[in-house]
């Protein structure tokens, strides 16, 4: 089965996922919720996930004393995020309605894998969001998908990506978009780009964003 399907099919096993997730990402996905936890989130910080999926993030970082909010659009993931993060106010909302938590909040937002799900244009409006959202000084903190660097991986990449994307799209109605040009999207919403690290060949990476 290929990787984008069983990512696809994981979300709809939410008491599966965190296990599928990290045997998909060879463990790296768990390390980098870890890191961004230890180096980035300290006791007493407001804290927005967008997408936080079955909530391992958000318990590690009400684990380091942080006061989370998390939103996702799946109630089936949401259950299984309340028990795995009790500590954090998790709500049913799409990230395009983040504007309603009000501005100027949070010291964080964080976010992995969940950017993919959403279009380009979504992408832009919730980056612009995110950076009302955040208090001055305050980091925006996304790992996921991305196109690899250069053209030869690009094209490897292409050519595995988009059959499995048909296929996806096919057996669950829905796909991910590897992100392109976040940095430039990060720049355009007002964001200065901190940090980025990329793992697994190219195709992952974390960008640590500060508002300007
Ligand atoms: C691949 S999962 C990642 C979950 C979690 N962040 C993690 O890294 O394990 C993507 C999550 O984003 C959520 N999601 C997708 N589109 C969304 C949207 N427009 N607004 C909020 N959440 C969304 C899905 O329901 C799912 O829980």
């Amino acid at each position: 089965m290929s990787t984008l399907v069983y990512m696809k099919l994981l979300e709809q096993t939410p008491a599966k996922y965190d296990r599928g997730m990290r045997l998909l990402t060879l463990g790296r996905i768990d390390a980098i919720k870890r890191e961004i936890a230890d180096a980035w989130v300290q006791s007493g910080h407001a804290v927005l996930e967008i997408g936080c999926g079955a909530g391992a993030l958000a318990a590690l970082m009400t684990g380091r004393g942080a006061r989370v909010t998390g939103i996702d659009v799946s109630d089936p993931m949401l259950t299984v995020a309340r028990q795995a993060a009790p500590g954090a106010e998790l709500f049913h909302m799409t990230a395009a309605e983040i504007d309603k938590l009000g501005a100027g909040r949070f010291d964080r937002i964080v976010s992995t894998l969940a950017f993919s799900e959403l279009s380009e244009d979504e992408q832009d409006f919730v980056l612009k969001q995110a950076a009302m959202l955040l208090k001055p000084g305050g980091n925006l903190i996304v790992a996921d998908e991305v196109r690899p660097v250069g053209l030869g991986a690009r094209a490897i990449a292409a050519s595995i990506r988009l059959p499995l994307a048909a296929i996806t799209f096919l057996l669950t109605q829905n796909t991910t978009h590897a992100l392109r040009r976040f940095e430039s999207r990060l720049g355009q919403a007002g964001f200065r780009l901190v940090a980025r690290k990329r793992y697994l060949l190219g195709t992952l990476a974390l960008f640590v964003a500060e508002k300007g």
